[in-house]
């Protein structure tokens, strides 16, 4: 949906229009693979109700301030700080920057997502299964087929969403994202009605759900913001160029709730399938960014009709990876285009040379390159590294900065009037007052410094 710059505004027919294109960039691997395994790594209920606190009031905020100024000033994000005023639009160039730092291991987990596709068309599920599902770690880490195999399914997917960019197939995926996501989400509830014949699933249930508020600490918050940032496509300047596409007659407020509530409910029903039987399995904290490729192959397994089921589980998994990789990568080539002024065909080639590259770094810090970060990584090597210095560093300080910018230097009346255009009603506009200018900027600073001194077991305060 997102064209050219240079080209004639194309913008969204109407509410609907609008917020199934954003929805669909939302939802994705943030909501299918990484929330799950953060919440079983946080503690579970305690994490899921930080998360929902924080989506409704601080991802609801700077959701409709970075949709405000795309509309605002018909611009992406580059631009959109750098018109309003020009002092300050370095805050958008490293916005924009964040996806270059995304693309690559999104398509590393995107590769393993169309690995776990193959395993299970050709009948492979119990290789999957077998051992707790002990095979994704010794697969990523080269101990089975070696590291070409998993270098090989990443550039499968890079490739798949290069072509995607080059083709410009964004009209037919949305099109088609608008049959294959409903379905995805059925089949999500279903499996999760399933599960409940599992042993011990209750246990896991009571687990997700039961806020055990012992579990808390800076890391919770930390993660949490992380993951409304990741998820909801926030501060990374992606909700303004979407913005720049809706028309002054559509609600933003409305339509902000609405691709927020979607996203959420999407998260938590993928955790519900998940983390409780992840933690059914034994397979608890430890497991990381694991989660979701060991626990479901054994769910399937023991499905009736799993070997079916499975793949297409996988595809459409796969259809919601590459959806959201898609425009990251469109992000990408439009930044180069913006900022140095090339050709789009040029572009393309230099943000495909660059997915590659770091995206290989992510996939042998599994193996040859591993090396131990600390506490930086969470065990997760470079991959682990790219996750956290974009999700836990710099959205943070830039979702800071945005809202510096908006309550301090262009002052937030511009945004409320935004918001407020041709007689849309704004209805929690004195919250959203108080949000940008005082609690997001004030407790973002907080969460991020204390968060990080937990992570870095500097000390903690809970
Ligand atoms: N929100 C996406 C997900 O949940 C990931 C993502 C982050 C994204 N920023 C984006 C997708 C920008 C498209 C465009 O997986």
């Amino acid at each position: 949906m997102i064209k050219d710059e240079t080209s004639k505004r194309a913008s969204f027919s109407g509410r609907l229009g609008f917020v199934m294109a954003a929805a669909a960039s939302a939802v994705g691997l943030g909501n299918l693979w990484r929330f799950p395994y953060l919440t079983s790594h946080y503690g579970g209920g305690i994490f899921v109700i930080v998360y929902i606190i924080l989506a409704v009031t601080f991802g609801f905020s700077l959701m409709i301030a970075e949709i405000a100024l795309g509309r605002k000033t018909g611009k992406s994000c580059i631009s959109a700080f750098g018109d309003l005023c020009k002092k300050y639009k370095w805050i958008g160039v490293i916005a924009a920057l964040v996806p270059l730092l995304i693309v690559p291991y999104y398509c590393v987990i995107g590769g393993w997502v169309t690995k776990w596709f193959s395993m299970t068309v050709t009948g492979d599920l119990s290789t999957l299964a077998a051992d707790g599902g002990a095979y994704w770690w010794d697969y990523i880490t080269g101990n089975i087929a070696g590291m070409s195999d998993p270098t090989l399914w990443f550039i499968i997917f890079a490739m798949l969403c290069v072509f995607c960019v080059v083709v410009g197939v964004d009209r037919g995926i949305e099109k088609l994202s608008k049959i294959l996501m409903p379905l995805l989400l059925f089949m999500m509830i279903g499996i999760t009605i399933y599960e409940f014949t599992l042993p011990g699933f209750w246990d896991g249930v009571v687990f997700y759900l039961n806020p055990d508020v012992s579990k808390l600490s800076g890391g919770t918050f930390l993660g949490a913001i992380s993951q409304i940032f990741y998820s909801m496509s926030l501060a990374m300047g992606i909700m303004i160029t979407y913005g720049s596409y809706m028309k002054k007659d559509v609600s933003i407020e409305k339509s902000t709730r609405n691709i927020s509530v979607i996203d959420t409910v999407v998260a938590i029903l993928a955790g519900f399938m998940i983390v409780p039987a992840a933690f059914s399995m034994g397979l608890g904290d430890s497991k990381g960014m694991g989660l979701m490729f060991m626990s479901l192959p054994q769910v399937f397994a023991q499905m009736p009709a799993g070997e079916i089921i499975a793949p297409i589980f996988y595809l459409l998994v796969l259809f919601a990876a590459l959806t959201s990789a898609v425009s990251l990568l469109e992000t990408v080539v439009s930044v180069f285009v913006d900022l140095k002024k090339i050709r789009r065909n040029d572009s393309i080639g230099i943000s495909a040379v660059l997915l590659v590259l770091l995206g290989i770094v992510s996939v042998m810090g599994f193996g040859p390159w591993m090396t131990n970060f600390g506490a930086f990584d969470q065990g997760a090597g470079w991959l682990g590294i790219f996750d956290t210095v974009t999700n836990s560093i710099l959205m943070p300080v830039i979702a800071i900065l945005t809202c510096v910018f908006v309550g301090y230097v262009i002052k937030v009346h511009v945004i409320t009037d935004e918001v407020e255009a041709e007689g849309n009603a704004f209805v929690s506009k004195r919250v959203f007052e108080y949000m940008i200018k005082y609690i997001c900027p004030i407790c973002l600073a907080a969460i991020l410094i204390f968060g990080l001194l937990d992570m870095f077991g500097v000390f903690s305060v809970y």
